[in-house]
């Protein structure tokens, strides 16, 4: 990082321990939720779904101290992120220790200012350059699968794809080997993100029980995901490449017109992106590996497709585009699966949505992944059917009824990049390996922050000849 006179804004947000903002903490969103999401289900959307079809497309839950309000129609999804974004703004309270302040969680005047100098690096015209770097990862990823196949030994799946694409992330975006350990790094942050785990130690130390503190304790998890950017910073190059998004960061931290870019900025974008372009991304590719083990003549289907586009010698920019069959696979998994299962939202004033008062401080709910399987703008919803996405099919499609990227001018910067790394990584592992899914069917859902599998996605490897 280069030598900078700002200094880091010594605020309390960011500086308080990370036990004083957890997501189990009795006043978060995510804490509330849980009764309602934990149950005995295996999927805890589907009770959400029957609460949208009883009660109507907004409704008002009243929780200890807090309301929150579930919208499941994309007429009003559009309304909250594009006609009226300004006074539903961003959510944060628990995930300030895997985010910091970075822009993900600013507002205004201010995220603009974040997010410009950024902004070049997730550019369609990018992803040429990056694309070598993926392959290097995804070249990584498959000597290792190589040697599990060997061995016969099973494997979880999104701990598999987290540190893929937290090496795609390394290298083609800051130009840098992973100088971290990335499967510590991921069960770090799978401790933070368990809700029930915050509420387990904090009932422990109320009734005054002595607990272990290990690498259970999500304060410590945090801890260890702090010194991770710090690393990505020091850690050598690779290639001493000039465009890259590490550079763009460091650029801004050196622009005297940038006071509100210091260096804590630069530390806390790096954490934003190694989480939200990492468990995202792996959480797609792992469902995508799932339901390509379903349904295998979806897998040849991939295969014939790469041997045909791209053949024995490295893809392309180009080849990617002509990869349509691999891709819909992506899009309909993220259809099924989406990532990020419900945007949050906190009213700044008062309002009306379908007749039903909105009041300020309201947590709005925008529930994507209802929309997503819901009859009435899918045919077959509950179904994998990649075809959907096909040549003219997809622009049938009701608008705001498929958010896995949110909507609006808060929408995911790097999703068009995910997308590439996701679709080219699938069809690379499916070419040379069959992924055996070993697991309970169907796979259960945890919805904590993410939509992850309830107890990972275990897979045997095998390596085709
Ligand atoms: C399958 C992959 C991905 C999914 C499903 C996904 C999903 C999302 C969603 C839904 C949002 C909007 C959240 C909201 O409105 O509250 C978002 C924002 C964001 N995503 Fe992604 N994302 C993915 C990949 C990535 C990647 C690869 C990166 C970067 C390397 C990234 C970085 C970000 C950032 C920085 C934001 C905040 C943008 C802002 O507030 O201006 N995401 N993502």
């Amino acid at each position: 990082m280069t030598a900078t006179a700002k200094q880091p804004t010594p605020t309390s947000e960011v500086e308080a321990p990370a036990h004083a903002q957890g997501l189990g903490d009795e006043s978060s969103i995510w804490f509330q939720l849980s009764p309602l999401l934990k149950g005995k289900r295996d999927n805890p959307m589907h009770l959400l779904m029957e609460m949208a079809e009883r009660y109507g497309p907004v409704i008002p839950i009243n929780l200890a101290n807090q309301r929150i309000v579930l919208l499941s129609e994309p007429e009003h999804f559009k309304y909250v992120l594009v006609n009226k974004a300004d006074s539903y703004i961003k959510y944060f309270d628990g995930l300030k220790p895997i985010f910091g302040k970075s822009m993900i969680t600013n507002d205004g005047a201010l995220w603009q200012k974040i997010r410009m100098p950024q902004q070049p690096a997730f550019h369609p015209d990018m992803f040429a350059e990056y694309i070598p770097y993926f392959l290097a990862a995804i070249r990584t990823k498959m000597d290792i699968w190589s040697d599990i196949a060997k061995s016969g030994e099973s494997v979880e799946m999104v701990e598999q794809t987290w540190t893929l694409a937290a090496d795609m992330i390394c290298k083609a975006l800051f130009d840098r080997d992973m100088p971290f350990n990335p499967h510590f790094v991921f069960k770090c942050v799978k401790t933070y993100t368990d809700v029930m785990n915050h509420k387990e130690i904090r009932l422990k130390k109320q009734a005054g029980e002595l607990f272990e503190v290990s690498e259970e304790d999500p304060a410590k998890a945090m801890e260890a995901w702090a010194s991770v950017p710090p690393l990505v910073m020091a850690a050598n190059p690779r290639e001493e490449r000039e465009r890259t998004l590490l550079k763009m960061i460091e650029a801004a931290v050196a622009d005297p017109n940038m006071p509100e870019f210091d260096q804590q900025q630069a530390v806390d974008e790096i954490k934003q992106y190694l989480w939200a372009g990492t468990e995202t991304t792996a959480l797609t590719l792992a469902w995508a590996l799932y339901e390509t083990a379903r349904n295998p003549e979806a897998a040849e289907r991939i295969r014939k497709e790469g041997e045909a586009v791209y053949g024995d010698r490295e893809p392309t920019a180009a080849d990617y585009s002509a990869l349509a069959y691999t891709r819909a696979i992506i899009q309909e998994t993220m259809r099924l699966y989406p990532p990020v299962w419900g945007l949050i939202r906190v009213a700044t004033e008062h309002d009306e949505i379908a007749g039903k008062a909105i009041r300020p401080g309201d947590r709005v709910v925008i529930f994507s992944y209802g929309a997503h399987h819901n009859p009435r703008f899918w045919e077959a919803p509950e179904e994998f059917r990649p075809e959907r996405w096909m040549a003219g099919a997809a622009k049938k499609q009701v608008k705001y009824s498929y958010l896995p990227f949110g909507g609006g001018k808060r929408s995911c910067i790097g999703g068009a990049m995910s997308q590439v790394e996701n679709t080219l990584a699938l069809s690379l592992l499916l070419r040379r390996f069959r992924p055996e899914y070993v697991g309970s069917d169907p796979a259960g859902i945890n919805a904590t922050v993410t939509l992850t599998p309830k107890g990972g996605l275990h897979f045997k490897i095998r390596e085709l000849s």
